[in-house]
Order: structure tokens, then C-alpha cells, then sequence
């Protein structure tokens, strides 16, 4: 029998090799990227053509290559970053595997042009599906500039499981700000067919965060350092008072490499135990440098897993040292842990129990009651401060107006139909209704975020939303992420009421307000906080659920709320008497307790 098993060509070799590191033009834009930061350059240019799908180019004023590097680059291992086994556990480059350009080659039209300080010529290579189709002299800038053009032209059925434009694009942005986190020192500049959506000017570490993520994160973070016999610890960290719900900013650096890891994710968090309510998150830039022989980033082909020799350590002195930086800055009680943990949080300032209620809105924090062994030191959570939550109400207070006399409300709590006989507040959390045949709780955020949702959800639907006109027009300009997925939401948010409209590049400009948007809050940072929602919100495939949900929200009531009658009220009146339910976000908003359920509770 003859034998069956044939080497494979090489370039179905290098898309096999392909389908591990490009997985779409994000990773092109990394592998590029990355080559350029091993290059020395101090200027990286990054250019688009729709998202990514027509053009990739990267121009780099680094020390570029010799025509016969230039053509080397493109063979499967071919590296000049290490040249034996050894080096493999000494890496100090991003690159080290000798594949990706023969890769992106494979699986692109690919143009390099390069050049090396001193010489008067440069390279033009053009290689398509691995195919080199010519080499040329020619002349150029110093450095390299490669365009990958077509990207999956010769494999349709990766190229259709691209995604729209703006996904793809959001995920570039997120390689871009790794890479350019990585390494503030270098100047970077990010271009989408004609518009410019991000230019860093070289700078350090706090510039470049302010620089990606906007300004006004500047007062929220507080550094941390961290110095050991093997390691450098040393970046920010978000205060806990203005802990947000999404993880978009969690960064963790080894040697200027991004990398993820839900271990020392884990120790960060630790270190903010008893500051953050359970769905908040923590932003943080935290840079590790260590000696390269300690560390393996061999473990996956896109290199973005590592792993240390001792993780128990890192893990320990990460969380230890931001906990620290906390305490430094006051951000904790630290001195302090034999209070009750509730009382620890007032103390720290993060969260108050003194709610406003609806009348006042005083927004002092109330003392603490250990007799003050701390000094609140943080600001109170700004998202709650200057909020009059009684305005939240008015857009459905006048519906209540409409309702008959509330101690005559019959409520529908299950099939059958009950007669009530008052209501008060527990906790500042729960509304309690008496009824005829037992009581009925309703969380009363839970409830309001609902009415919310189904509010705007309905305006979507109806594109009816009102709306109230600003006096002036105001401009916005968002960081390149959120203004990539602002768009895509426009037209919607215009249905809600949100009169808003896209710019150019990365700024939008607003003429007015959801009439039912009345917390007193920048339209900047509403918009952030409503982008922040609708990505936790995954589930909800349907846009306007999304947006419903991202807005209701961001309006919501805190947890912990002292409530006027007339807002427990209209709670009650949209809970459980008119019951629009369109769609329920949480599963438990209102609890029945009937007489059999409640002697149940009675059962030992
Ligand atoms: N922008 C650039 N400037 C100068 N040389 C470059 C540039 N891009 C690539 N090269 C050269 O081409 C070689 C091959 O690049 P390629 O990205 O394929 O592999 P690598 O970076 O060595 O490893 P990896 O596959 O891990 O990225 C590099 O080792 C480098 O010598
Ligand atoms: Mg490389």
C-alpha cells in the first residue's frame, strides 16, 4: 500500500498556522503593532479602511529591514527575536514566534515597505496568499509601513464571520489601547477611513490613561508602588467611590504586555473587599516588571496568557499593595475592622445609609456611629450627590393623580384580586403592603428601574419619546471606545428623547434631554454610565430592551432610599395595579406573602 500521510504545502500551512493568531483584523492590528514597538519606533501610525475589513496599515519610524530580512519576515519561524531554546525563557520583545507576518501573509494581500536609517533605498514587497508577486527597490521614510489589504479575500468563510464594521472596529480600539497603554512613551495616532479617533502624544503612564480614557478619571485614581527583590509593582487604581459596573478597565501588564488573568483580577478585587457593592467593579492599570527568566508568555499563541514561576506570591503582594495604596489614600478605614462592615462603608465614605429623603436632600453623610474613630477622608459617592430623587418621580407622580384614592386600590398581586389596607417602608428598601390576605413586598429600586424601563422602552417602540430642549447645544467629545458604540445607538437614543447627534470623529453634539431624564447629571457622564449598562446587559438582543434597560438603569434609585408617600404610592399603583409588564428584568420585584406562605415560615 502506498503511503498516505504528504507534507502539506506551505501556505496551507500558514493558514492553518493563521487560524490560531488572526482571528480577525483586531489581531492583525496587535501582530502589527507589536512588531512595531520591537522595532524601537517612537511614532506608530494606525490606519483604517473600513474597520480593518479593506485596510490595515501600520507606519513605524523604527529601524526597519534589508531587502533580504524584508522577504525573510514572511517565512513560517522566521524571527530575529530569539535564536534558541534558551531564549525562549528570556523574552524582553512582544514577538518571539516568527509567525505572524507569514500568517497575516497567508491569509491577505500584504504590502511592506521599508527602510533602515543609512541606507538611500528602501524595500517594496507584495505578497499575496503567501505568494511574494514582487520585490522591488524603492524609495521610502525610514521604518516599515505593511498594509494588509482584503483581509480573508481567499478563505470566504472566515471572511463572512466577520462582524459589522462597528464590532469589528470596537475590538481594534481595544488592541489599541492595550498596546498604547503598554507603552505610553510612544507617540500613537489611530485613524478609520477619514476620521482621526485617537492621537496620543507620547507622555507617562497617568497621561496616557487620561489621554485613552478622558480627563476626568484623572481625580478618581490614586497610584500604587510596590518594589521587591524580583519585581516592580506600580501603576493606578480607581478610588472606590467611583467603581463602575463594567470591566472596560481593567488592565494588568507584565513587562509593558497585556495580559488577563481572573487570579490576580481576584486579588485587586480582595483588595477593595468591603468598599464595593457586588456588582461594582474596580478600574485599574497595573504594570509588573519582572525578570523575564521567572515568567513563561509561551502559553498561548496570541500571548496573552503568562504565567509566573510563583502566582501565590504576585497574587498576594498585588492585593496587599492596593490595599495599601487604599488605606494610603485614605480610601479605607483600615485601622479599623472590628465595625460592622456596614458601618465601615459609611466610614469610608463610599456609602451612605443617611439617604435623602424625598423633602431633603442635604447629602451629609451621617457621623459614624463607632464615635468617629475615623475621619470620613473621600468625597461621597458623586453619583448620588446633587441628585434630587424626588424629581425622579414626577414624571409618574402626575399619573397618580389619576388613580383612585390609593387606600381604595384594589391590587393584583396573583390571579385573584385583593383589597389593601396601607403601606409603609422597611429598610429604606422594601414598600410593605397590607392586604386582606397577607402582605406583598416590593423592592422599591427593582420596581422603579422597571416602570423606567418600561417608559422608555415604550417611547423606543412608539418613537414618542419627549424631549426637553437644552438653551444651548452642547458639544461632547467621548473616548474612541464608547464613541464607536455610541453611534450604533443614535437613532435610538434620538427615540427615547435624546437629541443627539454624531459630529465627526469622536464628539457628538446634544440639543436636549429625555424629558424623564431628570437626574441632575453631565450628559457626558449619563451617556458613559448608560454604555456602561448596556454592555453588562447582554442577554437583551433586542436593541431598544437595551437601551430601555441602560437608561432605566442609570435613573434608578439607590439601593437604600427613604421614600415619601407619594412615591410608595405610584411604586404600588404601577406595580401591582396597572402591571404593564412588558418585559421583566428581574425575576423577583414584588414577593407575596399569603396566609399559607407565611405560616410556612412559621414551620420549624
Ligand atoms: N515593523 C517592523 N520593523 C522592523 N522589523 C520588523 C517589523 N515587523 C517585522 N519585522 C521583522 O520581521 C520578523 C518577523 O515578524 P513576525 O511578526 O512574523 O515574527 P516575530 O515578531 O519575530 O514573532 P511573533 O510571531 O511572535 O510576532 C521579526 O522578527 C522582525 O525581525
Ligand atoms: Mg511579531
Amino acid at each position: 500500500m502506498s503511503n498516505i500521510i504528504k507534507l502539506l504545502p506551505d501556505h496551507i500551512a500558514n493558514q492553518i498556522a493563521a487560524g490560531e493568531v488572526i482571528q480577525r483584523p483586531a489581531s492583525v492590528v496587535k501582530e502589527l503593532m507589536e512588531n512595531s514597538i520591537d522595532s524601537g519606533a517612537n511614532h506608530i501610525q494606525l490606519i483604517l479602511k473600513d474597520s480593518g475589513k479593506q485596510l490595515i496599515q501600520v507606519v513605524d519610524n523604527g529601524k526597519g529591514m534589508n531587502p533580504e530580512d524584508a522577504r525573510l519576515a514572511f517565512e513560517r519561524h522566521a524571527t530575529s527575536k530569539i535564536s534558541s531554546g534558551e531564549d525562549l525563557f528570556n523574552i524582553r520583545t512582544m514577538g518571539f514566534r516568527g509567525e505572524a507576518l507569514a500568517s497575516i501573509a497567508a491569509v491577505a494581500r500584504v504590502e511592506l515597505i521599508t527602510r533602515q536609517e543609512g541606507e538611500e533605498l528602501g524595500t517594496r514587497i507584495l505578497i499575496e496568499g503567501s505568494e511574494v508577486s514582487s520585490q522591488e527597490p524603492a524609495a521610502a521614510l525610514s521604518g516599515t509601513s505593511i498594509s494588509v489589504k482584503n483581509l480573508f479575500y481567499n478563505i470566504p468563510a472566515r471572511r463572512k464571520f466577520l462582524k459589522s464594521d462597528r464590532v469589528e472596529l470596537r475590538h481594534i480600539i481595544q488592541e489599541f489601547e492595550r498596546i498604547a497603554l503598554g507603552f505610553p512613551q510612544i507617540e500613537f495616532s489611530l485613524h478609520n477611513d477619514d476620521s482621526e479617533l485617537m492621537k496620543l502624544p507620547g507622555g507617562n503612564l497617568k497621561e496616557r490613561i487620561l489621554n485613552v480614557f478622558g480627563k476626568n478619571l484623572g481625580d478618581k485614581l490614586f497610584p500604587i508602588s510596590e518594589t521587591t527583590d524580583f519585581l516592580t509593582l506600580k501603576g493606578f487604581a480607581v478610588k472606590p467611590q467611583f467603581c463602575k459596573k463594567s470591566r472596560k478597565e481593567q488592565f494588568l501588564f507584565l513587562n509593558n504586555r497585556y495580559f488577563k488573568s481572573g487570579y490576580l483580577h481576584h486579588a485587586v478585587k480582595g483588595a477593595y473587599e468591603g468598599l464595593l457593592t457586588a456588582d461594582e467593579q474596580p478600574s485599574y492599570f497595573i504594570f509588573f516588571d519582572i525578570d523575564p527568566t521567572l515568567v513563561d508568555v509561551n502559553v498561548h499563541p496570541t500571548k496573552q496568557e503568562v504565567k509566573f514561576q510563583d502566582e501565590r506570591i504576585i497574587y498576594n503582594l498585588l492585593r496587599v499593595t492596593i490595599r495599601h495604596g487604599l488605606g494610603k489614600h485614605q480610601l479605607t478605614p483600615t485601622l479599623d475592622f472590628d465595625l460592622e462592615r456596614g458601618e465601615r462603608l459609611i466610614a469610608s465614605g463610599h456609602i451612605s445609609d443617611h439617604a435623602p429623603n424625598a423633602a431633603s436632600t442635604s447629602g451629609k453623610a451621617s457621623p459614624s456611629p463607632s464615635g468617629g474613630s475615623f475621619q470620613p477622608s473621600a468625597p461621597r459617592r458623586e453619583k448620588e450627590d446633587g441628585d434630587n430623587w424626588a424629581q425622579i418621580f414626577e414624571g409618574i407622580r402626575k399619573d397618580l393623580t389619576e388613580q383612585p384614592g390609593a387606600d381604595q386600590m384594589k391590587l393584583e398581586t396573583g390571579e385573584k384580586k385583593e383589597v389593601f389596607s396601607g403601606f409603609f417602608q422597611v429598610l429604606q428598601r422594601y414598600v410593605v403592603i397590607k392586604t386582606d390576605r397577607g402582605v406583598v413586598l416590593i423592592n422599591q429600586q427593582r420596581a422603579h428601574e422597571q416602570i423606567l424601563y418600561e417608559q422608555f422602552l415604550k417611547s423606543i417602540e412608539n418613537e414618542e419619546g419627549t424631549s426637553q430642549n437644552l438653551l444651548f447645544p452642547k458639544t461632547i467629545e467621548m473616548a474612541a471606545s464608547e464613541a464607536a458604540l455610541l453611534q450604533e445607538l443614535v437613532p435610538d437614543l434620538q427615540k427615547t428623547g435624546l437629541q443627539i447627534e454624531h459630529f465627526g470623529g469622536n464628539s457628538f453634539v446634544i440639543h436636549g434631554r429625555p424629558a424623564i431624564w431628570t437626574r441632575e447629571m453631565e450628559e457626558e457622564e449619563m451617556l458613559t454610565e448608560i454604555l456602561e449598562n448596556y454592555r453588562i446587559k447582554g442577554e437583551y438582543r433586542d436593541l431598544a430592551k437595551r437601551i430601555a434597560f441602560s437608561m432605566a438603569r442609570s435613573l434608578r434609585i439607590p439601593g437604600k432610599k427613604v421614600l415619601s408617600e407619594t412615591e410608595m404610592s405610584v411604586l404600588i399603583s404601577k406595580m401591582l395595579v396597572e402591571k404593564p409588564h412588558l418585559d421583566l428584568i428581574h425575576k423577583k420585584t414584588v414577593v407575596t406573602l399569603d396566609e399559607e406562605a407565611l405560616s410556612k415560615l412559621f414551620k420549624s
